[in-house]
Order: C-alpha cells, then sequence, then structure tokens
C-alpha cells in the first residue's frame, strides 16, 4: 500500500444520507458463547464491522460511526487492549484500499496522543489516502469520551458566546475529525445494554435510539436493514408537533 504521509486536507464535504452510530457491544460475550477467546471475539466483530461498511453504503448512509474503543476501554487487561491496537491498525491498512475503491472516506475520531505511535501513523495516511471519498464518510472512534471532548471543545472557546454550529466545529476540531460534528439520526446498540456508553453525548441530542439483544458478531446486513426501515417509519418532531 502507498499512501502518502500528510495529514488529511481539509476538504469539507457534506455526505448525503443519514449519520448512523453503532455501539458494537458484544464481542466478548460471544467468543465465550462460542468456546473462543475474547480476542477472536474481537476478530469476528471486525468481520462484522466490514460487512456493516458495505451493506451501509448500499443502505444510502451518509455518516457512519463506529464506537470502536472508549476512553475507558484503557482499563482493560493491557493483553486484550494490545490485542485490539494492533487489529485496529491491521484493519485500517486492510481496509484503505477498499474505501477509496468505493468512495468511501475513512477518519478516526478521538485523542490520538495515547495511541501506539505505528498506530497514530497509520491513521494519518489511511485519513489522507481516502480524504476525497464523497459517497459514506466513516468514522471510527478510538479512544473516544464524549463528556472528555465536550470539556476539551469548552476550553477551546473564545469569548462569552458560542453558537451550537460554532460548537459543533470546535468537538469536531478537538477530536481531530474533518468536518464539524453532525447530528447523529439512529444509534445501534448491539449486545443488549441499553445505555450510550459516553457516546457522542451532543451529537445524539435528537438521535433514534434502537437496541437489539444481538451480539455484535451476530449482527449483519439483514438486522441493519430493519433497524434503517424502522427509522425510516419513525416521525422525527425535533421538539415540535407532529403531522397529523
Ligand atoms: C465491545 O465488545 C467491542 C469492543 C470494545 C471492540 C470493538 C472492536 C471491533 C468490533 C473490531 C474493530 C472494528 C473496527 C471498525 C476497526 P465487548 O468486548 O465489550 O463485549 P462484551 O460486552 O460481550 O464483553
Amino acid at each position: 500500500m502507498s499512501m502518502s504521509r500528510h495529514a488529511a486536507p481539509q476538504v469539507h464535504t457534506s455526505f448525503v444520507g443519514p449519520h448512523l452510530a453503532i455501539i458494537m457491544d458484544g464481542n466478548g460475550r460471544w467468543a465465550t458463547a462460542n468456546g473462543l477467546s475474547r480476542p477472536a471475539g474481537h476478530e469476528a466483530g471486525l468481520r462484522t464491522a466490514r460487512d456493516i461498511v458495505e451493506a451501509a453504503v448500499r443502505e444510502g448512509v451518509g455518516t457512519l460511526t463506529l464506537y470502536a474503543f472508549s476512553a475507558d476501554n484503557w482499563k482493560r487487561p493491557s493483553p486484550e487492549v494490545t490485542a485490539l491496537m494492533r487489529l485496529f491498525r491491521r484493519a485500517l491498512i486492510g481496509e484503505a484500499k477498499r474505501c477509496l475503491e468505493n468512495g468511501v472516506r475513512l477518519t478516526i475520531l478521538g485523542r490520538r496522543d495515547r495511541l501506539p505511535s505505528s498506530l497514530r501513523h497509520t491513521v494519518e495516511q489511511v485519513e489522507s489516502l481516502t480524504s476525497t471519498g464523497t459517497r459514506m464518510h466513516l468514522r471510527v472512534a478510538v479512544d473516544y469520551s464524549a463528556r472528555d471532548a465536550v470539556i476539551r471543545a469548552a476550553a477551546a472557546m473564545r469569548g462569552n458566546g458560542v453558537s451550537r454550529e460554532a460548537f459543533s466545529e470546535l468537538l469536531a476540531r478537538v477530536d481531530h475529525d474533518a468536518m464539524p460534528a453532525r447530528e447523529v439520526d439512529l444509534v445501534i446498540r448491539t449486545g443488549g445494554e441499553q445505555r450510550l456508553s459516553d457516546f457522542l453525548l451532543w451529537e445524539c441530542a435528537y438521535a433514534e435510539l434502537c437496541f437489539t439483544p444481538c451480539l455484535w458478531p451476530d449482527f449483519g446486513a439483514p438486522e441493519l436493514n430493519d433497524a434503517l426501515a424502522d427509522y425510516h417509519g419513525r416521525e422525527r418532531r425535533y421538539g415540535g408537533v407532529g403531522l397529523a
């Protein structure tokens, strides 16, 4: 793979189609249920992530944000963290070309200073390589905390007043995103828990929520299509009154 070492240029594109955000939970339980190790569960989770990215492009999703590693996930046993960091790097290297060919812009959302330098380097390369993608924006959240991002954006505020739009730009900037933080339309969380776990708290103000007991490695295109069909059937009022 030959990729430029420059940071991603600031190409501003608005991606058409809903913003779908997914909390990919349940790899560990899936592994245990199948007599496998937790890292094997994460490998299976990566295969699912690939399928879901493809399906999301097909279904016209504009932005897809995948929660891969929260700031709190550093508390996991260090062999699991190391395995995950290696898997992320391998996934980025493996997916970059496919993203490029399919018009997918791939960026990583979150702090970067605590990532292994080899991963940081790969992130910069992949972001640069895919920066011209206009079909879908794929964001993978790694070392991400919504509350920390809000605090860092608030600290970066100048003056007394700031609009929601300006704050969204600050949020994007503190987490290295290429575009202002975009409102989430639909959150899907697999694995049975019904919480947001510090994910995109500002952007989810009016998000529709879909919780499914399906463990992430068992989630596939049919389940995604069901969730999107349900979302498209919902009436979104943003605090206003209904149409009927
Ligand atoms: C949660 O399952 C999953 C993670 C912390 C890692 C997510 C990583 C992937 C799905 C693969 C990488 C994907 C990309 C896009 C690079 P868990 O371990 O919390 O499961 P459990 O709740 O059953 O223990």
